[in-house]
């Protein structure tokens, strides 16, 4: 396979904090990763730390001080990209078509595979509203992995308990590498 281009697009989950441990599963295939943080992001994952696994980082701050948007750009460079981990609030306003910032600009105008790996409490996840959201996501053709039940760290109980969480991440390699194969199949 030809360098993968990876955006990945990071919201305020407490699952944000094992990003570096997914990215650098990544970076066992050809790649290049470029990471959006959400605001909310920053709280949980230091963009610093990012900058030194990845080849570019974008937060709305950086934006704020430039007068080019980045997400037609970032949107054209990408072949795949992946939300990781994205919280229902982020879920609800990309189904409702809202970009108020880079990350859901960049969605909004991403014509490449979008997946997105869900992380949120167990009640939050089984909700009408979370569940309307992603079948709305799912009929707009988006890849929507749900949580499955993993050691998951909670961050109300400051503990991992076995519970519905993201997928792993050589899980995470495995279901990318099947994705952007069966995309390209189904495109030629
Ligand atoms: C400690 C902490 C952990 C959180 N974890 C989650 C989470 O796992 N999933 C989720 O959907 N929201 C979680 N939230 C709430 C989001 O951070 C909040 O909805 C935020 O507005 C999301 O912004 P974003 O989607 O723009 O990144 C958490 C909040 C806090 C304070």
């Amino acid at each position: 396979m030809s360098t993968l281009r990876i955006l990945i697009g990071c919201t305020g989950s407490i699952g944000a904090i094992n990003l570096p441990q997914y990215v650098m599963e990544l970076k066992k295939i050809e790649c290049e990763i470029k990471l959006i943080l959400t605001e909310e992001s920053s709280r949980f994952v230091q963009p610093l730390v990012m900058e030194c696994l990845v080849d570019d980082v974008y937060t709305d701050e950086l934006q704020a001080n430039k007068s080019a948007p980045f997400h037609i750009e970032l949107a054209s460079w990408c072949d795949v990209m992946l939300i990781l981990p994205i919280t229902a609030n982020s879920m609800g306003k990309a189904a409702a078509g809202i970009a108020d910032n880079v990350l859901l600009s960049t969605l909004i105008a991403c014509d490449k595979p979008v997946i997105m790996v869900p992380n949120m409490n167990e009640k939050m996840w089984h909700s009408r509203i979370v569940q309307r959201n992603v079948e709305t996501l799912k009929s707009l053709d988006m890849i929507v992995i749900p949580p499955t039940i993993q050691e998951t760290y909670i961050a109300s109980e400051k503990a991992y308990k076995t519970t519905l969480g993201m997928l792993q991440p050589k899980q995470l390699l495995h279901m990318l590498e099947n994705s952007v194969h069966l995309e390209k199949e189904i495109i030629n």
